[in-house]
């Protein structure tokens, strides 16, 4: 079957590879509804305007709604020559109504066409990840309240450092990805807007008005360039920017979730429903899910430099190149969405072993920087208490003892400012509560830093 869209000044018919090759719809026509969308408001204000009567503007709203329902139940004939989802559909309306098919096009390109579909396109997508990022943060919200004086080690390569809150770690978490959501929101200033009436470049010679189609479409504004509208695709990179963002803030959490699953750690139980097994060791439970997330990562910061790779030098207006921006957006759609899905149902099911933070940080010399702080408050320069708390931690070494273990007199061989009031700051929660301002890991400021993220967010 050959194109009749614009076969006009053709002489002879498409090699077969090269149709194949050009073609895109095997993967746009999940714009179709988008695509119909448009359509409908491209004629409604064509209509408006006088450019197509009224009789003709309902036949092909109701034509598009009968295609859209035919496209829903799975009857639609995707044809590889009609090339793309725009041509497939503009086809079928010609088959099913007749010459006034023919005129929907009227004003219009595929270029500010298929430049609007993405945007809508991508507009609902993020309308749906908008709440993915609430519901997951919610749910770090929850945990954070619940663990807001529960005790492990907190790290700094990947060596016990200080104690901290389990909360308090969970909050972090919750930091990265309110970042995320902010640039989400942000980026939906620019996506929002609409290219319809660019036409292929230089904008149309029919009285269009393009403020009642914006209206109609729920776009925030039109874009002012036609140049621009129909050749840019910066919407695109910037989301996967920050797709790429978010996925980063993922892999981290997943890395920590692997390494603290893992029996050597054993802060944390991942209920069997996100696990899955092993088919020859029998023992064997594996976090899956953290490690897939980890791993998809790869593949959304790919995208964002296939996208700026593919703008890259691109002369105006519009370029066929564009029409590899689909598959790497789409891709960066999916996989982001099924990962804050994933993260937003197995964040809540989180089970820690309370018991095993709490030794771990006690074990590893957790509360050395609190006695170096302890003897600057007895007088002693802050160089000179941490050469003598280094002595204590190799005594302690040595004697496998914790700091918290040691005696009175035992800690006096390092210092004899060293007095009972010691242990007040040895132990892990004078510890924890000693740190206690915005933004440090004290239980209180837990609780206090999840208030107002609650707050903040019944506010966005
Ligand atoms: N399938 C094309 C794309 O995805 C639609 C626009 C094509 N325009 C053109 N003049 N070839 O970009």
């Amino acid at each position: 079957q050959q194109n009749k869209l614009w076969g006009g000044r053709f002489s002879e018919s498409t090699d077969q590879f090269v149709q194949e090759f050009t073609a895109s719809v095997n993967f746009d026509r999940r714009m179709y509804r988008q695509d119909i969308f448009g359509s409908q408001a491209h004629a409604t204000m064509l209509a408006e305007v006088g450019v197509l009567t009224d009789e003709e503007r309902d036949a092909i709203i109701n034509g598009l709604a009968e295609i859209q329902k035919e496209i829903e139940a799975g009857e639609f004939q995707w044809s590889v020559a009609l090339e793309d989802v725009h041509m497939n559909i503009e086809a079928r309306l010609t088959d099913k109504i007749g010459i006034t098919g023919k005129k929907l096009h009227t004003g219009r390109s595929r270029n500010d066409q298929v430049a609007t579909d993405i945007r809508l396109w991508l507009r609902d997508e993020m309308l749906i990840m908008e709440e993915q990022y609430l519901h997951l943060m919610t749910g770090l919200l929850n945990l954070a309240e619940r663990e807001a004086a529960t005790i492990m080690p907190g790290f700094t390569h990947l060596q016990t450092a200080q104690p901290v809150t389990f909360g308090h770690h969970l909050l972090a978490w919750f930091e990265m990805l309110k970042r995320d959501r902010e640039r989400l929101l942000d980026c939906k200033k620019r996506v929002n807007r609409m290219p319809l009436g660019a036409a292929a470049l230089a904008g149309t010679t029919y009285p269009i008005n393009r403020e009642r189609t914006c209206e109609l479409l729920g776009f925030d504004g039109v874009c002012e360039n036609s140049l621009d509208a129909v050749s840019d695709r910066d919407f695109a990179i910037e989301f996967c920017a920050l797709a790429a963002l978010t996925m980063t803030h993922l892999s981290r959490i997943s890395e920590e979730l692997v390494l603290w699953t893992s029996a050597q750690f054993n802060f944390i139980n991942l209920p069997d429903r996100f696990c899955t097994g092993s088919s020859i060791m029998p023992q064997k439970k594996n976090p899956d899910v953290p490690e897939l997330v980890r791993g998809k990562t790869g593949r959304v910061n790919g995208h964002l430099i296939s996208l700026l790779t593919l703008m890259k030098s691109q002369p105006l207006a519009y370029n066929k190149d564009n029409q590899e921006d689909k598959e790497p957006l789409y891709d960066a759609v999916d996989t982001i969405k099924g990962s804050l899905r994933a993260f937003g149902d197995m964040i809540p099911a989180l089970e820690p072993n309370r018991e095993v933070m709490r030794e771990a940080a006690r074990r590893g010399f957790a509360t050395a920087t609190d006695l170096a702080d302890y003897l600057v408050r007895k007088g002693i320069a802050f160089r000179d208490s941490h050469e003598i708390v280094g002595k204590a931690v190799a005594y302690g070494v040595e004697k496998k003892k914790d700091l918290s273990d040691m005696s009175l007199s035992e800690l006096k061989q390092f210092s004899d400012q060293i007095e009972d009031d010691v242990f007040d700051v040895l132990t892990l929660e004078g510890s924890v509560s000693a740190r206690n301002h915005i933004g440090g890991t004290a239980p209180d400021q837990v609780r206090a830093a999840v208030a107002r993220a609650r707050q903040a967010l019944d506010n966005t």
